[in-house]
């Protein structure tokens, strides 16, 4: 008897056909891997296994008993668990009220929530899952983007899931947190449990899983044992053809030139870095590297204006001016791509279309009007050129797969032309595909002459792409590399840590 069989379920969205007759089987104690270009359907089929969406037809069955949740709590109660893809924590909530959400009649005594008797539970809860430095009491809008997936992972597994779904969050964990993430994985099978796990990073799922399931426009194309499989066959079944094998940058030196663009002195911010000074030239693509506690998502906020800084200066220094808020930033030709899109990055709630225009706006303005077709032909360039997969450029951008998402969110300072762009981990979510047209183009702009902070947690992606790769170690710059021959990921780490 399988522990789940999903049997010819599909799912249509106005006009998107985004599952079409998909069926699969999971078995008790196995880790099954699902792969698949992005908006090949993977999400869609998560949720209606874990009841967020419905399915328009088709049947499911857990251990032989017909499985039809309406709800998460009803999938829950089933058994199911999932750690969403985007953010699946409630600002304004402490750490322990977004844990035990639903529960609280637990902590509940006539009528009073208890609230010292649940941040004491929520700590023991996370001391079991490994996260000792998070406080039970701290509002979790303070909490890094890696520690609140954190979170969301320790509430999936406190329901004791017979299945957990864990939807591409692996590309939002630095080093420590994915080893959290695969040690309860481990653990889990080891107790006769199982795992659908979603993910772009190949030579991960290869690695933790058993087998793995093909998705192509929501199609489910083949299921496989990951034993005997290579990532270049893995990538050539989800793409449906050959992939050029250079990835990355094939020239061994550091090349730009001499002009600074960006000129960034003694930088702080109070708990998070201090002291940082680089120049930044054009026809550059510095990498910024570290754990991810080390500052540089903060720091990334900094260069773009974001947040203010405690002291120090970061320098246009072509228009011969500080930055010192985003819209001066953006005045001065930079661009900024964060790491949590979904709240910083997007209007969720606004179309394709006016998401890639805004920091345009001013570029599209004739007198007072907006031209309707300058901004429709922006939008159209700026999605062939990501190749975004959607309906139309007046699709909300809240119906978009996560991969598609992240592709808006960077076009915007693509079609403005921006000099400068800072990049917080810029494939994150991104499929082998796109992300190899990501890296090409970033070669691209570089050989036109804009400047690149990528800042990244994939080593790889750092040594593949990157000039120079400056390391930073709790909020100070380690060491700066630059690009040559046989940089080793070990010798990065060295750094790191
Ligand atoms: N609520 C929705 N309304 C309209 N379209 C949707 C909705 N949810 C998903 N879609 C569409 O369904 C298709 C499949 O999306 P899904 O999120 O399942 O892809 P995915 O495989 O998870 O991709 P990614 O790797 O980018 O996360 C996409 O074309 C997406 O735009
Ligand atoms: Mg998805």
């Amino acid at each position: 008897m399988s522990l789940l069989r999903v049997q010819s379920v599909s799912k249509t969205f106005v006009t998107t056909r985004a599952l079409r007759e998909a069926s699969l089987a999971i078995e008790e104690g196995e880790i099954r891997g699902l792969v698949g270009e992005n908006g090949s359907g993977k999400s869609t089929l998560a949720s209606i296994v874990s009841g967020i969406i419905t399915p328009d037809s088709g049947q499911m069955f857990m251990q032989d008993k017909p499985h039809t949740p309406k709800t998460v709590l009803e999938a829950n109660n089933a058994g199911i668990s999932i750690v969403v893809q985007e953010m699946g924590t409630i600002d304004g909530l402490t750490v322990a009220a977004n844990l035990f959400l639903g529960e609280e009649r637990r902590f509940t005594k006539r009528g009073l929530l208890k609230t010292a008797h649940m941040n004491k539970a929520a700590k023991q809860a996370l001391r079991t899952f490994g996260i000792e430095n998070i406080e039970p009491d701290a509002d979790i809008s303070a909490l890094s983007f890696e520690d609140r997936k954190l979170i969301e992972f320790a509430k999936a597994l406190h329901v004791g899931p017979d299945l957990l779904i864990v939807d591409e969050t692996t590309t939002a964990l630095s080093q420590r947190g994915r080893e959290i993430l695969f040690g309860e994985l481990q653990r889990l099978k080891a107790a006769k449990k199982s795992i659908i796990f979603i993910s772009h990073d190949l030579a991960e799922v290869l690695e933790h899983c058993d087998t793995v399931t093909v998705m192509k426009d929501g199609v489910i194309v083949d299921t496989l044992p990951t034993a005997g499989l290579d990532e270049r066959k893995l990538k050539e079944l989800m793409v449906g053809r050959e992939l050029q094998q250079t990835y990355y940058r094939e020239d061994n030196e550091a090349s730009y030139t001499d002009e600074v663009v960006l000129r960034v002195r003694d930088l702080t911010l109070k708990g998070s870095f201090s002291d940082i000074s680089f120049d930044l030239h054009s026809g550059e693509i510095l990498g910024i590297g570290g754990l991810t506690n080390c500052g540089m998502h903060e720091l990334g906020k900094v260069l773009f204006g974001l947040h203010a800084a405690t002291s120090g200066s970061v320098e246009a220094v072509r228009h011969g001016r500080k930055v010192s808020n985003y819209r001066e930033a953006i005045a001065c030709g930079l661009g900024y791509l964060p790491k949590n899109r979904d709240q910083e990055g997007l209007m969720l709630l606004s179309s394709i279309k006016d998401n890639i225009c805004l920091p345009s706006l001013s570029r599209l303005r004739k007198n007072t009007f907006i031209s309707p077709r300058k901004e429709r032909e922006l939008a159209e360039r700026g999605a062939q050129q990501l190749s975004i997969k959607m309906s139309s450029i007046n699709q909300l951008c809240l119906y978009l797969s996560g991969g598609n998402k992240q592709k808006v969110s960077l076009s915007k300072w693509l079609v403005r032309d921006s000099d400068i762009l800072i990049l917080d981990c810029p494939t994150r979510g991104i499929d082998v595909a796109v992300k190899a047209s990501i890296y090409t183009l970033m070669q691209e702009l570089k050989r036109r002459g804009k400047a690149i902070v990528m800042i990244s947690e994939e080593l790889q992606e750092l040594i593949g792409v990157s000039d120079r790769i400056m390391i930073l170690r709790r909020g100070i710059v380690e060491n700066t590399l630059n690009r040559r021959e046989n940089l080793s990921e070990e010798e990065i780490i060295h750094y790191m840590i």
